[in-house]
């Protein structure tokens, strides 16, 4: 991709660099050279172009393109293969519906806008243009589908610890992977797989994480944030999407060699908001309240209820 290449020359260059430099190292025409420069200014890149002087990257615009997020990528998987899409009806459908095109492991599928975003327990999830992150990771393990529950935890993990890094607010996890500031969420997590009955055939982690949104709907105010309300600042999307990328890159390799660790397990807990706390499990025809006391290593939640530990590994936990 020419574009991108020049994008890039542009980027390394942090000042003015010639059109016939441009030219020369790309092997292409300056009026080729001119045409990719118009086609970056309409994507939103501010480029000055001085006669004598040439072409110099002034600013670039919150897209999360592959030129946007590769820069910042430390990944060998995750992100090395990257599907865009102004607007699709949800990220997990199309990861999977490219699955069966056969697109690669570790692809990641990202829109501007969801118009059938999904949420857990056959909820909808509210994907605004612009606002926020939403994007889904195609994985393809060898797994026995009931390792998935620990991959959504390394999800969980790895978004915590980008937006902690990425933005120095206090983020912590809900059990088993939302992220929350201040107690609102500001990210949630729908892994869904395809599998036989003991081979995962492939896993699709959608991640949505709520970043420069300043408004929600009465049903949501209460329970949602984003950091742009949290820290009262903008945040530049593609930066953020590469370190949840790399976290989870860097903890999905481990426990691909050898499953979940204490130390993945202590980390997490250090960051789990819901251990401590008074929970309400509900499940189909079933409610049981007590004390989230552990998180053992195949991911499941223990909660004492008074008679006896409860392990948790599906269904909805709210924290009282
Ligand atoms: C939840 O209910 O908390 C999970 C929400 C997951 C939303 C993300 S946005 C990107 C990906 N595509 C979807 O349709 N859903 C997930």
């Amino acid at each position: 991709m020419v574009k991108e290449e020049i994008l890039n020359l542009l980027k390394q260059q942090h000042g003015w660099i010639s059109g016939e430099v441009i030219s020369q190292q790309m092997g292409i025409t300056r009026s080729a050279v001119w045409k990719c420069m118009k086609a970056l200014k309409e994507q939103g890149y501010h480029i000055e172009s001085v006669t004598n002087k040439g072409y110099r990257l002034v600013s670039s615009p919150d897209v999360l393109t592959w030129g946007e997020i590769h820069p910042f990528l430390e990944t060998r998987m995750l992100g090395q293969k990257i599907y865009t899409y102004d607007q699709v009806d949800s990220t997990n459908l199309e990861a999977r519906r490219m699955a069966e095109r056969g697109a690669p492991d570790g692809s990641l599928f990202v829109a501007e806008t969801q118009n059938q975003g999904r949420g857990r327990l056959g909820r909808s999830w509210i994907g605004e243009p612009g606002g926020g992150i939403w994007m889904s990771l195609l994985l393809l393990p060898q797994v026995k589908p009931s390792d998935v529950s620990q991959i959504t935890l390394i999800a969980g993990l790895a978004v915590c610890l980008a937006v902690r890094q990425y933005s120095g607010l206090p983020a912590l996890i809900k059990w088993p992977n939302d992220v929350l500031i201040h107690g609102k969420k500001i990210c949630g997590i729908l892994t869904e797989m395809t599998a036989e009955i003991d081979r995962v055939s492939s896993l699709v982690v959608g991640i949505g994480i709520n970043v420069n949104i300043d408004q929600f709907p009465a049903t949501l105010k209460d329970t949602a944030t984003s950091l742009s309300m949290e820290a009262g600042k903008q945040f530049a999307r593609a930066p953020l999407v590469a370190s949840v990328l790399n976290a989870f890159e860097r903890h999905y390799f481990t426990f691909l060699e050898q499953g979940i660790t204490h130390e993945f397990l202590t980390q997490y807990k250090q960051l789990c908001a819901t251990l401590g706390r008074q929970v309400k499990v509900v499940k189909p025809g079933y409610v049981q309240e007590g004390l989230a006391s552990d998180i053992t290593l195949a991911g499941e939640l223990v909660v004492d209820t008074g008679q006896g530990p409860l392990v948790v590994n599906a269904g909805e936990v709210s924290v009282r």
